[in-house]
């Protein structure tokens, strides 16, 4: 009988997606021991159940995304006991030279973070930009279905943002930032159905809600308006919004925070979240009319404050 099977192109394209038992020349179990034995995969992992923890990730909500040092996608070609081979290329809106031949870890469209940990080969996987940054594929992981409706076998709905931040980042920060979180974090969604949608007002009051919070967000807070999730506009004004912030608070949806590492991106949100529900707290304890509460930091104590930690408060945002 003759064999259907598809092999993978000259290219290590897999003609039929990277479903790979009826691909043969490619490796779907080196997806699985990367997970399990990689520190950089094992810390995306426990990031994501942290984040669970908090209750930032009801449902399928959220996503994160990680792009590899050079080491760890030389590693996951250890973990590879066939050539390396993936899905046909995906078409990307926008060009990210930045991004040429970079490997993200990513978890899947429709994912539960609840559930990243038990079933990582199918709620998570990795991404390879092709060489020209106009395109993508998978080469490993998002394997089988996911809940009502949503499959698994690709990256987040969100993806479009991921790749846009990464390449934004990537450049102003000289190559360090690798982490791109997304979150439904409660506390700061309510704060976007009491305050104006403006970056100034919403950094005031979260600088001065909590002191130290101006170490983690010195230049504030980006605030868009609101835009429908997974939409390339949405990619494209974050993006643009993350030259000068490292978190967007995307109004009655959440937040989009980079940074170097996935702890600095868990840090982001934890900090903005509980800077929050301080000033929301505090706001209702005084059935405040003004957005600014009445006892708080004054502008010149958060300077005194900056200068004591050696951090660089943005000044358009002070009176
Ligand atoms: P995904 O399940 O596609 O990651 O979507 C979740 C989400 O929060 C979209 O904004
Ligand atoms: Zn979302």
């Amino acid at each position: 009988m003759q064999d259907t099977r598809a092999t993978l192109t000259a290219e290590g394209e897999c003609p039929i997606g990277q479903e790979s038992d009826d691909c043969p020349g490619f490796d779907r179990f080196a997806f699985a021991r990367f997970i399990a034995n990689q520190e950089c995969a094992q810390a995306f992992v426990g990031v994501v159940d942290d984040a669970w923890l908090q209750g930032w990730h009801e449902s399928n909500g959220g996503n994160l995304s990680y792009r590899l040092r050079e080491e760890e996608r030389d590693a996951y070609h250890r973990y590879l006991e066939k050539p390396l081979g993936g899905s046909k290329w995906t078409d990307l809106d926008c060009s990210v030279p930045e991004l040429a031949g970079e490997y993200f870890l990513v978890t899947a469209a429709g994912s539960h973070f609840r559930t990243v940990r038990r079933k990582s080969s199918a709620t998570t996987g990795l991404v390879e930009i092709r060489g020209d940054g106009k395109a993508w594929r998978v080469i490993g992981g998002f394997e089988g279905q996911g809940v009502v409706g949503r499959s698994f076998g690709k990256p987040t709905s969100e993806f479009a943002a991921h790749v846009a931040v990464h390449a934004a980042r990537k450049r102003i920060s000289q190559g360090r930032s690798r982490a791109v979180y997304h979150a439904h974090p409660a506390q700061v969604i309510a704060l976007t159905a009491v305050l104006p949608q403006d970056s100034r007002t919403v950094s005031r009051i979260l600088w001065k809600s909590l002191t130290e919070s101006i170490l983690v967000i010195p230049e504030g807070v980006g605030v868009l308006p609101w835009m429908v999730p997974g939409s390339g506009g949405l990619a494209q004004a974050t993006s643009a919004l993350m030259e000068k912030h490292a978190a967007v608070l995307w109004p009655w949806h959440g937040l989009c925070c980079a940074a170097d590492s996935l702890e600095g991106a868990f840090g982001l949100v934890h900090t903005i979240e509980k800077a929050s529900s301080i000033y929301l707290r505090a706001r209702a304890a005084h059935k405040q009319q003004e957005d600014e509460l009445p006892h708080s930091i004054s502008d010149a104590q958060l300077l005194e404050a900056a200068q004591a930690f050696g951090v660089a408060l943005n000044k358009d945002f002070l009176a």
